[in-house]
């Protein structure tokens, strides 16, 4: 299992008060995130709306730590090159919105991106039986995309099932969980292998002087 000190922390900006959304990214920055977790919905691949590359790219002088973009858009193939160029750092895509989605992961890839696929609770693991080499982060969601604040769905043996396979690749590769994380769900992440935690509600809900007690807590430390 992951200790607490290798465990890192994504802050969903979803959960942000998008009035002051650069305040927002710098605030989580200094209370000890490691990512900041971007969420792109369409209002198609999923029932919601938010940004695009443009906010994404007036967010990134507001933060030197890892921009993970995490793209709920179908099709997806069209808008890759602009979040790379915003400056993302990792690009999740779900594969139901990648019909060709290994050409997808190579072109994360050719763009000198991190490359991650993303598993809704109902999508199952073997997706990933073909794409492994080209996978920088797999993102096992635990709820349905398109909203923050839902309830944690419990899959400790996918996501068990997702560290086998990465154990096996020899290499760094996150596991990140996504959906209703709060520091009591993150310890069942964590115990079945997780070692980045999404979380929007739980980091955000009770305003930035609590932001750092928040991640900590997530963290487990
Ligand atoms: C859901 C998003 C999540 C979400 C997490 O589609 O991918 O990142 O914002 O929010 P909480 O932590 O509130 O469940
Ligand atoms: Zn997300």
């Amino acid at each position: 299992m992951t200790t607490a000190s290798e465990i890192r922390i994504a802050p969903s900006i979803l959960s942000a008060d998008f009035a002051r959304l650069g305040e927002e990214v710098a605030a989580i920055d200094a209370a000890g995130a490691d990512y900041i977790h971007v969420d792109v919905m369409d209002g198609h691949y999923v029932p919601n709306l938010t940004i695009g590359p443009g906010v994404v790219k007036a967010l990134r002088p507001h933060s030197r730590k890892v921009f993970d973009v995490h793209l709920m858009i179908s099709p997806v193939d069209p808008f890759i090159e602009a979040f790379a160029n915003a400056g993302a750092d990792i690009i999740t895509i779900h594969p139901e919105a990648a019909p060709h989605f290994h050409r997808t992961l190579q072109a994360i890839r050719a763009l000198g991106k991190k490359a991650g696929v993303a598993l809704n609770p109902g999508t199952p693991t073997d997706v990933l039986d073909h794409v492994m080499p080209l996978v920088d982060l797999v993102l096992v969601m635990t709820v349905n995309p398109g909203f923050g604040g839902q309830a944690y769905i419990s899959l400790p043996e996918k996501i068990i099932d997702v560290r086998r396979r990465i154990a096996t690749m020899g290499r760094a590769i996150d596991l990140e969980v996504d959906g209703g994380i709060t520091p009591e769900t993150a310890k069942e992440a964590i115990k079945a292998g997780a070692n980045v935690l999404v979380a929007g509600t739980a980091v955000f809900k009770d305003g930035p002087a609590r932001y750092a007690d928040r991640i900590r807590a997530i963290r487990g430390g």
